[in-house]
């Protein structure tokens, strides 16, 4: 797979950011619902994941005893579990001009393997330029204050405590990261503000959303 090759994809790929607790999981569902519901053929996944050989790496790094991993080789589980994603699920869906929803992908390493355990943002950026070679075409950034994220993912059960155990430094720092990295990225980041109520937050997310589809028909016209 070339960089051009993975360029041709002519549907829209759309990522969700942003800490544990967000709601990126909540709105993934309810745009997928409502763009269905407008008539779009829609792919809903999520990383690490939406491959069977990826979902196996999620088991590896979200669960088990986390320092059996160095940050390093993290990086390279990350990676492998995305680029199997993307050659057996995004990539397909694209180029079948589907809209493919994505609750986390390469920002999310950027920001948690790139800078909870010092400073891997060069390292993870060389990684993906090699096997990823893919940003979205729009990335919705739930935003919010830590400590409201963290209560709401604290009720949740589950094994994958891996990251939410950080605590609210880290993620205090995973915040101003992805607010830096959405300047950066300033062409397809969509900052959200995630203390509103889920469907203010979900109308919010849908007019973004509406906004690229159109002009991605626009871009189609002969
Ligand atoms: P993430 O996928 O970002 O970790 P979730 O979508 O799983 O977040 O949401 C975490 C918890 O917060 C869930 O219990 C969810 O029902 C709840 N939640 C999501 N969005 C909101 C919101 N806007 N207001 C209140 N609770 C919310
Ligand atoms: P996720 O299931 O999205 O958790 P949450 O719903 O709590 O946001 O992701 C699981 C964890 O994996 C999350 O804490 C962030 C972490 N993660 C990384 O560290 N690097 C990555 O590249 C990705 C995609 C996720």
């Amino acid at each position: 797979m070339t960089q051009q090759e993975t360029n041709t994809a002519s549907g829209l790929f759309l990522t969700f950011e942003g800490i544990d607790g967000s709601g990126k999981s909540t709105q993934c569902k309810r745009l997928a619902a409502s763009l269905r519901a407008a008539g779009h053929d829609v792919i809903l996944t999520r990383e690490p994941g939406g491959s069977p050989g990826a979902e196996e790496i999620r088991r590896m790094v979200l669960e088990g005893n986390p320092d059996r991993w160095s940050a390093e080789t993290e990086i390279l589980l990350f990676t492998a579990a995305r680029r199997d994603h993307l050659e057996r699920t995004i990539l397909p869906a694209l180029e079948a001009g589907k809209v493919v929803i994505c609750d986390r992908f390469a920002d999310s390493t950027r920001m948690y393997q790139g800078m909870s355990r010092g400073d891997l943002r060069a390292t993870v950026d060389q990684l993906h330029a090699l096997m990823i070679g893919r940003e979205p075409d729009l990335t919705m950034l739930i935003d919010m204050d830590p400590a409201v994220g963290l209560s709401r993912a604290k009720g949740r059960q589950g094994t994958e405590e891996r990251f939410e155990d950080f605590g609210i430094g880290l993620q205090e720092k995973m915040r101003a990261g992805f607010l830096t990295l959405a300047k950066e990225f300033a062409g397809r980041f969509r900052v959200i503000d995630g203390v509103q109520d889920i469907d203010t937050v979900a109308a919010d997310i849908l007019r973004h959303a509406t906004d690229a589809l159109a002009i991605e028909a626009g871009s189609d016209q002969p």
